[in-house]
């Protein structure tokens, strides 16, 4: 076989065999394609796209190319979720104990943010103590006592993805479906679950932007995760505005522990449960309505905060840190941005927030960089909100940043006002 001619063959716009797709991710694995080889075959792909069976062909093919998790002893109903990243989104850390609660088993990984999107492990980190690194005897052993474990991500997972990714991000061709659905779909093949729920958002804060090109591509990650063997649901979720109050590290796990302990914050709550649920429904083959009351009724008795304690407790986490949140979220520098007129707010968009939000301290350039754990904004009013003159709309805080007219102008930007109350898209917009 020859790379020239399977790249001639999708440049035609051709489908590829299984064979032809498995030499090339042999090749991208075991280095012996050159990257201009590849980069052509990834344009090619581009402009030609992938029938379904060539997409979950790829996809296989990657999630076999290194280490798979092995979460045997953990039985039949082990779940995982996967966001495709927002502003505040902090769902993991309230739905995960939520499901946990309900029985459903989770051994998650979870990677470092980047960019304006934080991470699942940034934001545990900011727990005095919690391990983010077990070894996989202890990672198992948490899952069965405590029913969930977050880690961060170690091992050689997929590593054709993200030799494909790094080419990607400097090819122009990162935008593809069938190459978006492969990537994250690979992933969540190799780290070993049962059940997969997909969180795909769009809006001014999502990856994808358009809710039809989140929606197509939710379709055809379901269709992969099914054909692979694992039970996938995904939700198509609303991203134009943060999720919850909080966004930052510290901020948001003290938000999740507020929910958790009974707090109201509609948004947040409704797609944690949702999330929950769905992990629930599959993993435990009962029907969505049904594992929703249960995990209401697990997040209503307390049972989900109990399972958070016990796992943080269980990671080596600090537990003291959640009778006080004020502490544990206070930041050496902090201002407030402040209303200049009267009126409901119509929008605040993610992105800026999460920009904001990155300046302060709380997002990195490179995966390396260290975060401000402490850095972030906490916000007094979101949209369909109506404010008066001079009402706080948001405190922005920072561990390094002292001054805050940058980012001070900028949040304010982020904020537009309407002298009617404003109708606000509902947060999940359906479920695949
Ligand atoms: N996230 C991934 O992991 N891969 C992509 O291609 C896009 C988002």
């Amino acid at each position: 076989m020859r790379m020239v001619d399977i790249i001639e063959k999708k440049r035609n716009g051709e489908a590829l065999t299984n064979d032809e797709l498995d030499y090339f991710v042999s090749g991208v694995t075991d280095g012996s394609l050159p990257d201009y080889q590849i980069s052509a075959l990834l344009m090619a792909i581009y402009f030609r796209g992938m029938t379904e069976e060539e997409t979950i062909a790829l996809t296989k093919l990657m999630s076999r190319s290194g280490e798979c998790a092995d979460l045997d002893a953990l039985g039949p109903q082990t779940a995982d979720k996967h966001s495709t990243g927002g502003v505040g989104d902090k769902t993991t850390l309230i739905a995960a104990p939520i499901a946990a609660a309900v029985g459903v088993k989770i051994a998650k990984m979870s990677g470092r943010g980047l960019g304006f999107t934080g991470g699942t492990v940034d934001k545990l980190q900011s727990i005095p103590n919690y391990k983010v690194r077990l070894n996989p005897k202890e990672f198992i052993k948490i899952v069965q006592k405590t029913g969930l474990s977050v880690v961060g991500q170690t091992g050689n997972f997929a590593p054709a993805d993200k030799k494909l990714y790094a080419l990607r991000d400097v090819t122009a061709t990162v935008e593809s479906l069938p190459l978006i659905a492969s990537s994250i779909m690979s992933k969540k093949l190799a780290a070993g679950a049962k059940s997969v729920v997909l969180d795909v958002k769009y809006g001014s804060g999502a990856f994808m932007h358009d809710r039809k090109k989140a929606e197509a591509l939710a379709e055809i990650m379901v269709k992969i995760g099914n054909a692979c063997g694992r039970k996938t649901t995904a939700y198509i979720t609303n991203m134009d505005a943060p999720l919850g109050f909080c966004v930052g590290n510290t901020l948001e796990v003290a938000e999740a522990a507020e929910v958790l302990k009974g707090k109201n914050v509609p948004d947040l709550k409704v797609l944690s449960l949702s999330l929950a649920a769905g992990m629930a429904s599959l993993s435990l083959g009962i029907p969505r309505d049904r594992a929703k009351a249960l995990c209401a009724d697990a997040l209503c008795g307390g049972r989900a905060y109990n399972k958070f304690l016990e796992w943080i407790a269980a990671q080596g986490g600090d537990i003291s840190v959640f009778n006080d949140l004020e502490s544990f979220t206070k930041a050496k520098y902090s201002a407030r941005l402040c209303a200049d007129r009267d009126g409901y707010i119509e929008r605040l968009d993610a992105l800026t927030v999460g920009h904001v939000s990155a300046l302060l301290g709380a997002g990195r350039a490179r995966i390396e960089d260290e975060v401000d754990l402490t850095a972030g904004i906490r916000l007094f009013k979101k949209p369909g909100d109506d404010v008066k003159k001079g009402d706080a709309l948001a405190e922005l805080q920072s561990g390094t940043v002292k001054d805050f007219r940058d980012a001070l102008k900028m949040l304010s930007r982020a904020f537009k006002f309407s002298d009617e109350k404003p109708k606000l898209p509902p947060i999940i917009y359906s479920v695949i």
